[in-house]
């Protein structure tokens, strides 16, 4: 810990005066706490967890330098807490700050951490290449800070809760490439992070570098993916259609995990790196990968519950179609990753056309059910049948294009904007369902032997290819042997087990309605730099900010880095009841309107005070501008860019 007085000789500057946090939201389900239990238990769940992702340390990184030399060398503009708006790292400091934050207000707040990858710096400066060793290094930095604040030496595990890690695309050498395991990384990453790893898993992982672990015992598991297998950039391996490759045996590993987990009433977080993009010309998986992807949690939609991914550093969230899915003819196609603020703005651009071409509401149905919360008043689940009374041809016809009343012909990815300040650093923090779970045994307090996880090692051999699909499967019971065979269309059959589809009686999953588990809202944290290194600047939206701040220790912990950028749960923009499927198929649909509904439009950001003939006829032709699109851009940058910046993109 930097005591508090050496901070501002440190970063030069008025972060004491600056930012004050807003501290997170009570839960309300926290509210009605029956004091007897408290004390029964030593930990009980607190309904929230940290998404934190790309944090691209670098050690290197010199206060004072230039942003054009990576803020390794020459004279400029790099501030002490990281260069925001840039392509430089992160420096160590930030990583500090951050952690500092980290333990004062989420310690003893959250469940668990999803971290995922690229923790070490970009291999950006020719005249400091990265060695694997200095890779490995800054990895195990950010291992250590996470133990350092979670550490619990009482609990069987010595962590307060888990944090589940993932190998980044900047996580190996070179970076992009990652061969089959077990390899030196995934044998190194097993060294560090044996402490996040559960032990029956270390063995899978340094086969593949992919494992599971619970997150509440015997109720829900973080499935941790090496999307390295599954990216379009990684020239050591090919996709997720050949038996051969190692993308291949890690979707059987999935299939069979949420298989696992579906046995056991569990249900299922997938975290990973490189998010399932695909939009436009941009494919970050391999298509066969996106096929089976798409595939599995749509079949597994009572078990996922949500998938979380970072690397892009911008804030969006995509979903998958499962009509795309067509597991013969999965193509191919190549993109390597862009930076530039263009690039990801063509790519959001895409986005949104892809989300114009899903089924729309039908007109009437908008004002009634979609725009309302009431598709499904029926707490249940069966409302089609239960308001189709007050449904017509159109709106059924309507809910059956898209699924159903959950929007089940989707699935969901979330992609947090990243911690390396691209744009501002920027954290997540989710808040779930815990309805139910009040007095479940956390993780910390489950004894070591009772991660009941079983020990499953597996064999790519043992995979019957011609096992088809659950139709096929019954029709053909007791008569194999035609493998080889041909069926009547002539199409190949798929060569891997085609999942079940839940049980027709099975309730939706947590990930579209709204149960235990469910993820109800985030709020996006980040740390104005720009503010914090003006020391004129005035601290906006500030509460009662404490201008004396004590020189010791504790008060150090203090210093306010990160403030709230948008929370979903009192956002009046995007006015999401939960993340549901359904909630952001909803959001999807606003966002790609070209003729928004009145809520939706920009009314004027040009100012109020224009009187002009000239002002009022440019309002005019902005009144048509879709304001949720204009906040989603916004956010996607967060915060970062000006109106001008973010008006060139959305022309
Ligand atoms: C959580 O789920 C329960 C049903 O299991 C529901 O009654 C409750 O309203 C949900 N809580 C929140 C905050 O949405
Ligand atoms: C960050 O701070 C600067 C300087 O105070 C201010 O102009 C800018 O609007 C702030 N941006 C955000 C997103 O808070
Ligand atoms: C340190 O800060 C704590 C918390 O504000 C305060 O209670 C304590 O008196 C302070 N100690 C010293 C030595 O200033």
């Amino acid at each position: 810990m930097i005591p508090h007085r050496l901070l501002s000789i440190l970063y030069g500057l008025g972060l004491v005066a600056c930012a004050s946090a807003i501290p997170i939201t009570e839960q309300q389900v926290l509210s009605d706490l029956d004091s007897e239990h408290r004390i029964e238990s030593s930990r009980r769940l607190s309904g929230r967890f940290l998404h934190i992702t790309d944090p691209h340390l670098d050690t290197h990184y010199k206060p004072g330098t230039s942003v054009d030399q990576v803020c390794h060398r020459g004279k400029g503009s790099a501030g002490s807490l990281g260069a925001e708006g840039t392509e430089c790292d992160t420096p160590l400091a930030l990583v500090d700050e951050t952690f500092r934050w980290i333990e004062k207000n989420l310690k003893g707040q959250i469940d668990f951490v999803l971290w995922t990858g690229d923790s070490a710096r970009h291999d950006n400066d020719e005249r400091i290449p990265r060695t694997a060793s200095e890779i490995i290094d800054l990895n195990e930095v950010l291992a250590t800070k996470f133990i350092d604040v979670f550490e619990d030496r009482g609990a069987p595990r010595g962590l307060s809760i888990p944090i589940i890690p993932t190998i980044g695309n900047n996580d190996i050498m070179p970076h992009n490439i990652f061969k089959e395991g077990p390899n030196r990384w995934t044998k190194r990453f097993t060294e560090i992070w044996h402490k996040f790893i559960p032990e029956h898993q270390r063995h899978t992982f340094e086969e593949g570098g992919w494992f599971s672990a619970e997150l509440i015992p015997n109720k829900l598991a973080a499935i941790s993916l090496n999307t390295m297998y599954f990216y379009e950039s990684n020239s050591a391996v090919d996709g997720c259609a050949a038996k051969s490759e190692p993308g291949f045996e890690h979707m059987e590993w999935l299939r069979i995990q949420l298989e696992l987990l579906r046995g056991r009433g569990m249900k299922a977080i997938l975290i990973g790196h490189v998010p399932p993009a695909r939009a436009g010309a941009k494919r970050s998986w391999d298509e066969s990968c996106w096929q089976k992807y798409t595939l599995f949690l749509n079949r597994f939609r009572d078990v996922v519950v949500g998938s979380v991914y970072g690397h892009m550093n911008i804030d969006h969230f995509m979903l998958q179609d499962s009509h795309a899915v067509d597991i013969i003819a999965a193509g191919e196609s190549t993109n390597e990753p862009q930076l530039t603020v263009q690039s990801r703005s063509s790519y959001l651009s895409s986005l949104r056309s892809d989300w114009a071409g899903m089924p729309s509401p039908p007109d009437d149905m908008s004002s009634k059910f979609f725009f309302s919360d009431d598709w499904n008043s029926d707490e249940q689940g069966d409302s089609v049948d239960a308001s189709s009374e007050a449904m017509g041809k159109k709106e059924r016809r309507f809910l059956k294009k898209i699924g159903g009343p959950w929007a089940e012909r989707y699935s969901l990815s979330l992609v947090s904007p990243s911690l390396v300040p691209n744009y501002f650093p920027t954290l997540r923090i989710v808040e779930y369902n815990i309805t139910g779970l009040e007095d479940v045994t956390t993780w910390a307090d489950a004894p070591y032997s009772d991660d009941s996880f079983e020990s499953f090692t597996w064999d790519a051999e043992d995979i019957d290819s011609d096992d088809v699909d659950q139709q096929k499967k019954n029709s053909k019971k007791g008569k194999k042997g035609k493998k080889g065979k041909k069926n009547k269309k002539n199409k190949k059959r798929p060569q891997f087990k085609i999942p079940d589809h839940p049980s027709p009686t099975a309730p939706p999953g947590p990930a579209y309605s709204d149960q235990a588990l469910t993820w109800l809202s985030y709020a996006q944290y980040y740390a104005n730099l720009t503010m914090i290194y003006d020391p004129t600047a005035e601290p906006q939206s500030l509460s009662a900010s404490p201008s004396t701040i004590e020189d010791n220790e504790t008060t150090a912990g203090h210093i306010h880095l990160y403030q709230v950028e948008y929370d979903t749960r009192d956002d009046s923009i995007y006015n999401m009841k939960d993340l549901t499927v359904r909630s952001y198929y909803k959001l999807a649909k606003r966002i790609s309107n070209k003729n928004p509904k009145k809520a939706d439009m920009v009314t004027d950001h040009t100012g109020d005070d224009e009187s002009s003939e000239a002002a009022k006829n440019n309002q005019k032709k902005k009144k048509h501008r879709n304001r949720v699109w204009r906040t989603f851009l916004e956010r996607a940058f967060v915060g970062f860019l000006s109106d001008d910046e973010l008006d060139d993109i959305q022309r």
